[in-house]
């Protein structure tokens, strides 16, 4: 079976390519990439003129709940979520029930993946068993199983001394760490950012300082073990300035934005609602205007989603009592397209090197590129297509989203896996 994907803008920064290219997929593998391929007897044409061809984006952050929360999402919901926004490869974070915190249940979420995702499914393991903060998790047996780093995610490893030791691990075993930064002894009730919407909506306030402070140990860390470090979701213009410095100090780390930081602020939460709660929560104008300037200059170089399903009977609760977390899977590229590249932000090159390429790299996986011989992982985009977002039309059990009606341009066309569609969009 051969797929000749033809007239497309070809974006791929591995091979530095950005321009008019065909590329035909045989046996699930790139095998050539030309500015003009004539179709062969046998050959399945996909017309792709005014569509960006790139290599299927990689989310670096998500939420899959299954094992234990499977009303909230499934792997085969959150991949096919996950899919419809455009990802052909996903890291679920191991904050399930039961934790992924042994190789067995590596193993086991990597068969199930198997069978039951479309898209592929890299594992994270926990930093601790049961991600309880009391003991490290077999990290060792975790890498060697699958799981191409480890996170603590939902929370951060207080005790420093053990985390430091769960970093030199990772880094024996080649894998990275990716940090959810927040200072449990600083945070208390908190549930949106520590200012005035806070205050009037009555609830606790969470501080730049609860984030900025780990951020800056993990960094320290970092540099004193040595091991790959990459900050999860972001959301304070002090992060972006520690990066920026560690990185120019030599530090091997990187840094995620999600699009909730990169676009709202606290000043958008219209009152009490649970669509705007999120850890870390919607910042000061600030802070998000630094983010952006982040991505613009490369500082951060991953857009993720931290993608959270939860029920809507859950989000109903209020902000003082619902759970932390939005969707993201099926809104991202739209949102980029929208708010960082239509404004010139970032180029649409750039904003593959932030969705697919240096993702890729982060966690080391031979994905994010188009070369010939690679896997034939291809996302494609319509960059003019305007619609609305609406979580109804959401494939994600959770419809937990603070983008209702907004106006969109930029839109995923289709999902390639492995040679393979396993989305299409057919509301044109
Ligand atoms: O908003 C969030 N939701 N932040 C987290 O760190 C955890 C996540 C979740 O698991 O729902
Ligand atoms: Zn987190
Ligand atoms: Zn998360």
């Amino acid at each position: 079976m051969s797929l000749l994907i033809k007239g497309g803008r070809l974006i791929d920064p591995a091979t530095k390519r950005d321009g008019q290219f065909d590329v035909l997929v045989k046996d699930g593998k790139v095998c050539r990439v030309d500015s003009q391929i004539e179709p062969q007897e046998g050959d399945q044409v996909l017309d792709a003129s005014g569509c960006y061809v790139v290599p299927g984006l990689i989310d670096l952050h998500v939420h899959l709940r299954e094992p234990g929360f499977e009303y909230k999402e499934t792997i085969k919901t959150g991949a096919m979520a996950a899919a419809r926004g455009g990802y052909t490869s996903i890291c679920p974070m191991p904050n399930t029930k039961p934790v992924i915190d042994s190789s067995e249940m590596v193993r086991w979420l990597k068969d199930k993946a198997e069978n039951e995702a479309v898209v592929n499914i890299w594992p994270v393991g926990a930093v601790t068993k049961g991600q309880m903060g009391k003991e490290l998790a077999d990290i060792k047996a975790m890498a060697e199983a699958g799981a191409v780093a480890i996170s603590e995610d939902g929370k951060s490893v207080m005790d420093t001394k053990l985390y430091k030791e769960g970093m030199i691990q990772a880094k024996e075993a080649g894998i990275t760490v990716l940090a959810h930064c927040e200072d449990k002894t600083l945070v208390g009730r908190g549930a949106l950012n520590a200012g005035p919407v806070a205050q009037r909506l009555g609830v606790e306030g969470i501080g730049n300082d609860v984030e900025d402070i780990i951020a800056a140990r993990d960094i320290i860390l970092a540099k004193s073990t040595g091991c790959r470090l990459h900050l999860c979701h972001c959301s304070t213009k002090d992060s972006v300035a520690m990066v920026k410095a560690a990185r120019a100090d030599g530090i091997d780390v990187t840094a995620e934005v999600c699009p909730h930081h990169f676009i709202l602020t606290q000043d958008d939460i219209p009152g009490d609602d649970a669509n705007y709660k999120m850890n870390p929560p919607l910042r000061s104008r600030e802070d998000r205007d630094a983010l952006v300037e982040g991505l613009s200059q490369g500082i951060m170089e991953a857009i993720s989603t931290d993608h959270a399903p939860h029920s809507a009977e859950e989000k109903s609760r209020g902000i003082a009592k619902a759970p932390f977390g939005i969707v993201g899977s099926e809104t991202v590229l739209s949102l980029t397209m929208t708010y960082l590249v239509h404004t010139g932000k970032l180029t649409p090159y750039e904003m593959v090197e932030r969705m697919s390429w240096r993702p890729a790299q982060i966690i080391g996986i031979d994905r994010g590129s188009l070369a010939e011989g690679k896997v034939a992982d291809i996302t494609l985009i319509r960059p003019d297509e305007e619609y609305v977002i609406h979580g109804a039309d959401f494939v994600s059990k959770g419809k937990n989203t603070p983008f209702e009606g907004f106006k969109v341009r930029g839109k995923v066309y289709k999902t390639i896996v492995g040679g393979k569609v396993v989305f299409t969009d057919d509301q044109m």
